[in-house]
């Protein structure tokens, strides 16, 4: 945005003195911005930037205060953060409006009729690999239904555009992937799922349903994914609870196996299909980072929640009644599970620029160049 908004103003001036300065530059700004043309958002609540608010029987729903206190007039979007999340700042790396959910898209409220074209989010809190992880909020959408859903934006556009120029334009765009949190705290919050399955058998048909749907991405037209591991599950406000405000062990276990699983799955992925290009974040490093090392990014406070009640904060889900923590940029989590605006920034330019400790094999940057 900002890029293509400085772009205009010099333009607009260059052209009072030198036409050739004019066309040159404005070829650059405009391959430029043609680079990333959309991006297309599945995952759970750290992307969901309003789809559940569109789901009358969700109780996962950020549409109340405290949530996007930060924003002018503190107002709540269906972002699980003080403000921002990491859905926006990747549409700000890639100089694009943060997109827009597709249940917005096809409500009434879309009265400028925004074009599928320009990127859809499918994200929605409470959303996970399995269908029935959203059993705990009553309804989300699960990322096989949200695949679904992208299946039909595939069409509309292909009758909008005709399919060679779709196929072009998906192959540049970037397919953001953010999930299987909820199916590892489903599986830890249910003696059920634990009795059905250990931790490998579950992690490993987590991973074999996600390849499903990547693999249904991929054969409607995409090709550059940004996949985004499981954070330090453990680590979260709520789930500290469990261990004296410690870490729980075993959740974090179980995420450390999904993101390794996740990283050779990708590897094994792009053999099979050899025009995939990816960038893997490990959330959990980057996490762990923030946490050992919060005064260097100016972190006060790493347990507990910003926006809560009881113990850590994270007793109760962040409410209209809950309190506020006085400073929201001191704190790494905002909720019983979320990060701050201020995290979800530090995590997005880490998926952008690296490091490779973070982000590999190659950086979000280098996706899109790819
Ligand atoms: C609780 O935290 C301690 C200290 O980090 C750790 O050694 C222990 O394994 C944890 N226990 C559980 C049940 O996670």
């Amino acid at each position: 945005m900002h890029t293509k908004m400085g772009c205009m103003v010099f333009l607009r001036y260059s052209s009072f003195l030198f036409i050739h300065v004019f066309f040159s530059i404005f070829s650059f700004c405009f391959s430029e911005a043609q680079v990333v043309p959309a991006v297309y958002m599945f995952g759970d609540s750290l992307v969901d930037v309003g789809n559940n608010n569109y789901l009358p029987l969700s109780i996962a729903k950020a549409n109340h205060r405290h949530y996007g206190i930060d924003f002018p007039n503190q107002t709540p979007t269906g972002r699980f953060s003080n403000g921002n999340n990491a859905a926006d700042f990747i549409a700000e790396k890639l100089g694009l409006p943060t997109s827009p959910p597709y249940l917005f898209l096809i409500s009434k409220d879309n009265k400028n009729n925004v074009s599928f074209m320009d990127g859809v989010s499918f994200a929605s809190a409470g959303a996970g690999i399995f269908d029935g992880t959203d059993q705990r909020y009553r309804q989300s959408i699960p990322v096989t239904k949200q695949v679904d859903y992208f299946e039909s934006v595939n069409e509309e556009m292909t009758h909008e555009v005709g399919a060679p120029a779709l196929l072009k334009h998906l192959s540049k765009s970037i397919f953001g992937v953010v999930i299987g949190s909820n199916d590892i705290f489903g599986y830890f919050d249910s003696p059920n799922l634990r009795k059905k399955s250990t931790p490998t058998q579950y992690v490993d048909s987590m991973l074999f349903s996600l390849k499903v749907q990547l693999q249904r991405l991929y054969d409607h037209g995409a090709r550059k994914f940004e996949v985004v591991g499981v954070g330090a599950l453990g680590c979260c406000p709520k789930f500290r609870l469990k261990n004296q405000t410690e870490c729980f062990e075993e959740a974090n276990y179980w995420s450390i196996q999904y993101n390794e699983r996740l990283q050779s799955l990708l590897k094994e992925w792009q053999i099979e299909n050899k025009d995939i290009r990816f960038s893997y974040f490990d959330t959990y490093a980057a996490l762990t980072d923030l946490t050992q090392n919060p005064t260097s990014y100016g972190f006060a406070e790493v347990k507990a929640a910003c926006c809560g009640l009881g113990e850590l904060k994270a007793k109760a889900p962040c409410l209209p009644v809950s309190s506020l923590c006085p400073n929201r940029q001191d704190h790494i989590f905002w909720d019983q599970f979320h990060p701050t605006e201020a995290a979800s920034r530090i995590f997005v330019d880490r998926i952008f620029n690296g490091p490779s400790t973070y982000t590999s094999p190659i950086t979000l940057k280098q996706l899109v160049a790819a």
